[in-house]
């Protein structure tokens, strides 16, 4: 399958499209960036980590019943996705409070969120994406109530199989952001799911298996996200 011409270029991931109709090509790149922008670099095998673990994720989910834009791979880095009109939201679901909600609320680093805490943001760097309530999302005519509500509900199942996997790996599944989009009248889970998008602690030192290792500079992100996919193939092999 060719790439067609480059429709979207984000800051990891570049979208093309494909020759086949109602599907686009998704190539996972080896940038890193982080900080909006602000801090970036290039670690070789990124792109095929965040990949094949996305790859893994949107079927592991399949299986579960959540509808994604996943369609197959095409290489290690390279994915075949279903075209889809984006929804400007990312929904944030949180089970431990860490990152932004420490900074911006009196939140402790590691405080458990029990029940867990979905936050919508407005997808927009150039406005920071704002926080937005479920008025807003209304009033900008992103959702309709029945589609917000769903859409909760899938995030609140896909945080329940998440962090259920992630528990069996002896990992805590701290927070994550995922993005969904319109397919006809389907609303399918898109972009990533990763170690990008994702808090990931060791449960006993709460080590940091995450895109915070580059970040604030906790050591090598490449072996991070490694340690990561190696735990994946294993639990593949075991199941
Ligand atoms: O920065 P913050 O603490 O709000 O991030 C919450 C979670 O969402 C983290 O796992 C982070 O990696 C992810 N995130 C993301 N893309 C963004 C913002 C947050 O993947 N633009």
């Amino acid at each position: 399958m060719e790439k067609g011409e480059l429709i979207y270029m984000g800051k990891a991931k570049s979208l093309y499209a494909s020759e086949k109709d109602g599907e686009l090509i998704s190539c996972f790149r080896d940038d890193m960036t982080a900080f909006n922008g602000e801090k970036k670099d290039t670690f070789s095998g990124k792109g095929a980590y965040n990949a094949t673990v996305s790859a893994f994720f949107f079927d592991y989910l399949e299986k579960n019943g959540v509808k994604t834009h996943f369609v197959k791979m095409l290489d290690e880095s390279t994915m075949v996705v279903k075209k889809m009109t984006m929804i400007p939201l990312e929904i944030i679901a949180r089970n431990v409070a860490a990152g932004s909600i420490t900074k911006k609320l009196p939140f402790t680093e590691g405080q458990l969120l029990n029940p867990p805490v979905i936050v919508t943001d407005y997808k927009d760097d150039s406005r920071g994406d704002p926080s937005l309530n479920d008025d807003l999302i209304l009033a900008l005519g992103l959702l309709t109530k029945d589609e917000l509500l769903a859409l909760k509900e899938t995030t609140l199942k896909i945080n329940r199989l998440l962090y259920d996997f992630f528990d069996e790996l002896d990992l805590i599944l701290v927070d994550f952001k995922i993005e969904f989009g319109r397919y006809g009248d389907l609303i399918l889970l898109g972009d990533e799911i990763s170690m990008d998008s994702m808090r990931l602690w060791d449960k006993d030192t709460k080590e940091s298996f995450d895109k915070d290792v580059y970040r604030y500079n906790k050591g090598n992100v490449m072996d991070a996200y490694g340690k990561i996919v190696a735990k994946i193939e294993e639990w593949k092999k075991e199941h």
